[in-house]
């Protein structure tokens, strides 16, 4: 329910409640556009990936990605510790399998990769997914900030490839057409 915010009526002075619009409306974030990606890293030899819609370019001279990164991520402590991420642009096609076997469940309590052949390794020496993805990238962690519940990762690119020419899957994508309805 919206806050009620007490004030008083201009002809008998008692109290009235006016609905306010709160200065933040959160499903504003919904009209935001972002895509999907798998996000790797590397860490005391264990490889490990989880999805993310929130990697983009934020720089061209250098080239520079972002990616922000829950707290409790197993990803995240690897990208801490290596300083390296690898990120996998997926496409419209990717099966939702692929999304929940990453996105669904933490490395902290599977091996991920024992199950998931599709994979090639980038010069950094990790991991990236060959499988229904049409990009690749290596980054060099530059910067980081901790946002609370993420933390912000700009990296530098390393090494970047166009794996495919099928279109990249939209957030907005995988609302709609890939991830279940219950
Ligand atoms: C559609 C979708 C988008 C997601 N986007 C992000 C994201 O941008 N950042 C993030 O840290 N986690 C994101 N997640 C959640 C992680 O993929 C999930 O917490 C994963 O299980 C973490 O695995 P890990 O502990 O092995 O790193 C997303 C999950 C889904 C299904």
């Amino acid at each position: 329910m919206r806050p009620a915010t007490e004030r008083l009526c201009r002809v008998c002075w008692s109290a009235t409640f006016a609905k306010e619009e709160p200065a933040i409306d959160p499903s504003a974030t919904r009209e935001l556009t972002y895509g999907l990606f798998v996000l790797t890293s590397q860490d005391g030899g264990k490889d490990n990936g989880c999805i993310c819609n929130t990697a983009a370019q934020v720089a061209s001279d250098p080239l520079r990605l972002m990616v922000s990164v829950q707290a409790e991520n197993l990803t995240r402590e690897m990208i801490q510790r290596s300083g390296v991420f690898n990120v996998s642009v997926l496409t419209e096609d990717v099966p939702f399998e692929t999304i929940r076997h990453f996105g669904m469940q933490s490395g902290r309590d599977v091996n991920k990769f024992e199950s998931f052949p599709a994979t090639k390794r980038s010069a950094n020496g990790l991991l990236y997914v060959t499988a229904n993805t049409n990009a690749m990238f290596s980054c060099k962690v530059v910067s980081q900030q901790e946002l609370g519940s993420h933390t912000l990762f700009i990296g530098e690119v390393t090494e970047a490839k166009v794996l495919a020419k099928a279109p990249s899957c939209t957030y907005a994508h995988y609302h709609k057409a890939i991830k279940p309805k219950f």
